[in-house]
């Protein structure tokens, strides 16, 4: 027997999903959630920051399965039935993507490629001292899948970790700070400050004036979480008045930032966009698959959201 599972992307074609599914897990008949025929016989929905009418189409779902780490775009619905389970994607590919996003940007600043790019522009060649990576102070917020991964490669690359979390942590290697208690002790003592939270209404604006403030003179933000954890008017003014070297944003509250957007042009801002980590098809269909299977067989999948905390 074969199950239906409407699939929702938001603003895309879902094919490339539908065909994937139909690859690797042919007793799921994935579909895009407009053709599904028997609406009241879905149970398991596979979405991407779902519209409000995909929750009012299907009345009967037991899950939701999002195509994405981050659950916002899903947990943002008022429609979302208490009912349903929400189940992230753990991983799936992602920790390493994030790794090499974090790795090639805090070099960035560690070798300061920031200060070669400026002299380019200038034709000015002029070499600044070298620092020991042990010396450069990389931070990290969130250490769930993505952030724990992130600090556990640039140790290995020699740099001097820190993170902060929600609940106390012990990482080889990883000076662990926990609770808004500890948050400006955390601030306190990083160079290159990198954000893997989720966004929930305790994290939501996090990034803005008063805790920028509290990094040291001259270092660096790094944010691939969510746009709504930074404040833009606040970064820009302490780009503008030196409190901090440089920003890179792979998210930001509008997306795809429009063309007219001042930020665009913000000295000191690199903008990536929204493509740290993707959603890899492979292990990505193969874990839905596999939850969606567990649940047929009355198991707890893996990867169920705490909808009481946000994430
Ligand atoms: P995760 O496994 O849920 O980890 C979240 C971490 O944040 C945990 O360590 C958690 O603390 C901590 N945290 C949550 N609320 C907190 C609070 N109020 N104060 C302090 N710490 C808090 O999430 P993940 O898989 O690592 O993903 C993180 C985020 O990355 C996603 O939610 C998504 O928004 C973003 N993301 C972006 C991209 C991209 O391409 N840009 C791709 C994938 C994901 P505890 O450990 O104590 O629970
Ligand atoms: C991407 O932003 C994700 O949350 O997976």
């Amino acid at each position: 027997m074969t199950i239906e599972c409407p699939i929702y992307y938001e603003e895309e074609s879902a094919q490339h999903w539908i065909d994937a599914f139909a690859r690797q897990c042919p007793h799921l008949d994935v579909k895009d959630w407009q053709q599904i025929e028997r609406p009241e016989d879905a149970h398991y929905g596979i979405v991407w920051r779902p519209s409000a009418e995909f929750f009012a189409r299907f009345p009967n779902l037991k899950a939701v399965l999002n195509l994405g780490a981050g659950v916002d775009g899903i947990l943002r619905h008022p429609q979302l039935p208490d009912s349903v389970e929400v189940i992230r994607l753990e991983n799936a590919g992602m920790g390493a993507q994030m790794n090499e996003y974090f790795a090639y940007h805090v070099m960035h600043y560690h070798r300061h490629m920031d200060r070669y790019n400026t002299q380019q522009d200038n034709a000015q060649w002029q070499v600044f001292p070298g620092i020991p990576a042990k010396d450069f102070r990389v931070g990290i917020l969130g250490l769930g899948e993505l952030g724990s991964s992130v600090a556990t490669c640039l140790q290995g690359l020699g740099y001097t970790l820190c993170g902060w979390s929600r609940s106390a942590k012990n990482l080889d290697g990883v000076k662990c700070y926990a609770g808004a208690e500890q948050l400006d002790q955390f601030l306190g003592q990083v160079d290159a400050l990198c954000c893997l939270l989720p966004l929930t209404d305790s994290t939501r604006d996090i990034l803005n004036k008063d805790n920028m403030s509290k990094l040291p003179k001259g270092a660096v933000i790094i944010n691939a979480a969510r746009g709504e954890h930074l404040v833009e008017e606040d970064l820009v003014e302490l780009l503008n008045n030196g409190h901090l070297r440089g920003a890179v944003v792979d998210t930001l509250r509008t997306e795809p930032l429009p063309a007219n957007n001042p930020l665009w042009k913000q000295p000191g801002l690199i903008i990536t966009p929204h493509c740290a980590a993707q959603s890899w098809l492979q292990p990505s269909v193969e874990q839905i698959g596999n939850n969606i299977d567990a649940m047929l067989a009355g198991q707890r999948p893996s990867g169920v959201v705490e909808r009481n905390r946000g994430y």
